[in-house]
């Protein structure tokens, strides 16, 4: 009874830091969010985010727009709040598919933003699904489709 523990003890020493590793390798970046106070729509992106695993400090801001000059997402480009991760920007209802995959190829970039608040992005569900693009967003301020929604 006594070796058996031992040897399970033994086990779970062995397993256990790689199950450790495995799930710091798995684990995704936090998500800042500075957003207004009175925004619902944010507060639904929000959820989209946590709904999808990831951890969102968001915080309420009297000017959500200071941080999208300061991750330098041009004021044409903008919506109504800006998340960080990992460095880079994301202007507005920025759906998770495309989080992952800016986490994954790390571009040279400021960001993503979705302009606007196009009805049927992530926290703009509702009635309408309206076509929409999101954007790359390139060091040097100029933009490509990252990924194409709708008709
Ligand atoms: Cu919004
Ligand atoms: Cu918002």
């Amino acid at each position: 009874m006594q070796r058996r523990t031992l040897l399970q003890g033994a086990l779970a020493a062995l397993l256990l830091p790689a199950a450790a590793a495995k799930a710091a390798k798995n684990a995704l970046p936090v998500i800042d969010v500075y957003k207004s106070a009175s925004c619902g729509c944010c507060h639904e992106w929000v959820d989209h985010l946590r709904a999808n695993g990831f951890t969102v400090r968001a915080v309420d801001v009297p000017n959500p727009s200071d941080y999208r000059a300061k991750y330098g997402i041009p004021d044409d480009l903008g919506s109504c709040h800006t998340g960080v991760v990992a460095g880079y920007a994301l202007e507005g209802h920025v759906p998770v598919a495309e989080i992952k995959r800016l986490l994954a190829e790390r571009p040279k970039a400021r960001g993503l933003t979705v302009p606007g608040m196009p009805m049927g992005s992530p926290g703009m569900e509702g009635a309408r699904k309206d076509p929409y693009d999101v954007l790359l967003v390139q060091a040097d301020g100029r933009t490509r489709v990252y990924k194409h929604y709708g008709a």
